[in-house]
């Protein structure tokens, strides 16, 4: 039997190419067709670069090669993943750096109330324990909880001056500088107003104080995926973001919006990756016992599924929500499993810092422009 290079020419011309709509021989991606005797030999180039994508696109070909041109044929399928480049990005214009900061890392959550201001505290203070410069800014205007978390609620920061100028100092506790807006807010202010009094104490706290040498600034930002979440874009090249979500359903469909905000075109602050807050329970005297009342392993699973590190977990430890309460961030105990948790959970978020350092250009601050009414985002 010899098989006709034409039939299977168009035999191919049954399959399409996804998303293009166009047949794979139309599109181009059939690069070569030879045939020795009842054996074909096909070169594909496809734009997919996934496993997945490939092995689809061979069964389709073995598929219809096999009924329409010859059942018996030996087909030979060589892909080549031809991955357009990246789209150029648009904004790719540098931001205002802020001198002395190496890295901003914006921890964040789809909704309140899983832990990310616990989880931002302890990751600061492990930072500062393994020797980094550590500054903590909380942008949380709905529920600022960082003054009680380091328990300097009742203190105010200072003017100092650097260099002629009057800049705000950072209160410092546990070897972590910290701003609030809890400092400038009253607890009773309906949101409404703390909005734009947010925005403009934002600005303060991030150019007008005296953060000094900076290995990391964290910011603890307000649940949601709001305008005061731009807004801190805008004003700030931010390094990468730290997503925290438990397990349970309500708060991944939150923490999936809460990446896809960082990773939209217009903001594209990379996500340097998922927390697992509240992974499961257990009681402290019996440390082996875990319960997973939230669920198991859901904003693991939900990593794998974005494609984003998955950074640790921390277990629901009734000492961490006292710690933070009493204004001592549980993983400054030593030698217990919170602390080993925050540890490892804090060694992966600077491996991710890293990492991402090394393969992409600084973020830069983002810019609204409005254009013919509707408002689009752009870089400076
Ligand atoms: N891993 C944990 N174990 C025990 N309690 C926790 C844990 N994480 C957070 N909490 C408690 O849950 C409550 C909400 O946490 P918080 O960090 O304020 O959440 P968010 O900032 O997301 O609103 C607080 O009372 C806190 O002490
Ligand atoms: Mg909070």
């Amino acid at each position: 039997m010899k098989i006709d290079k034409k039939e299977v020419l168009k035999a191919l011309e049954h399959i399409t190419v996804p998303g293009e709509g166009q047949n794979m021989v139309e599109a181009g991606a059939v690069k070569n067709v030879q045939i020795f005797g009842d054996e074909v030999e096909i070169d594909i180039t496809i734009a997919n670069p996934s496993l997945q994508a490939r092995k689809k696109t061979e069964v389709e070909i073995l598929k219809i090669i096999h009924s329409e041109v010859y059942e018996k044929a030996k087909i030979k399928i060589n892909i080549k993943v031809d991955a357009p480049a990246a789209k150029p990005k648009v904004n790719e214009i540098k931001g205002k750096p802020i001198p002395g900061i190496k890295n901003i890392v914006a921890v964040a959550s789809g909704k309140g109330g899983v832990g990310k201001s616990t989880v931002t505290a302890n990751l600061a203070v492990t930072l500062a324990k393994m020797g980094f410069k550590v500054g903590l800014l909380d942008a949380d205007i709905y529920g600022p909880s960082m003054p009680i978390m380091f328990d300097v609620a009742n203190e105010k920061p200072l003017a100092v001056n650097v260099n002629g100028k009057s800049k705000m100092k950072p209160v410092e506790s546990y070897g972590v500088k910290m701003l609030s807006i809890g400092f400038f807010t009253q607890p009773n202010q309906a949101v409404i107003w703390r909005g734009p009094m947010a925005s403009k104490a934002l600005n303060q706290m991030i150019f007008d104080a005296a953060w000094g040498e900076l290995d990391f600034l964290l910011l603890d930002l307000p649940p949601g995926t709001g305008d005061i979440h731009l807004s801190i874009m805008q004003a700030m090249p931010i390094t990468g973001a730290v997503v925290v979500s438990t397990p349970q359903e309500v708060a991944l469909a939150d923490a999936k919006k809460g990446v896809a905000m960082f990773q939209q075109d217009s903001i594209n602050v990379p996500v340097l990756g998922i927390v697992e807050n509240m992974a499961y329970f257990t009681p402290e005297e019996l440390p082996k016992n875990k319960y997973y009342i939230f669920g198991k392993e859901g904003a693991k699973h939900l990593s794998e599924d974005l494609g984003v590190p998955f950074l640790g977990e921390i277990p629901l430890v009734q000492s961490i929500r006292e710690a933070g309460d009493v204004g001592r961030p549980a993983a400054l105990q030593t030698a217990t499993p919170v602390e080993e948790a925050f540890e490892e959970l804090t060694k992966s978020v600077v491996q991710e810092v890293v990492s991402r350092n090394k393969s992409l250009p600084p973020t830069e601050a983002i810019k609204i422009t409005t254009m013919a009414g509707c408002s689009a985002v752009k870089k400076k």
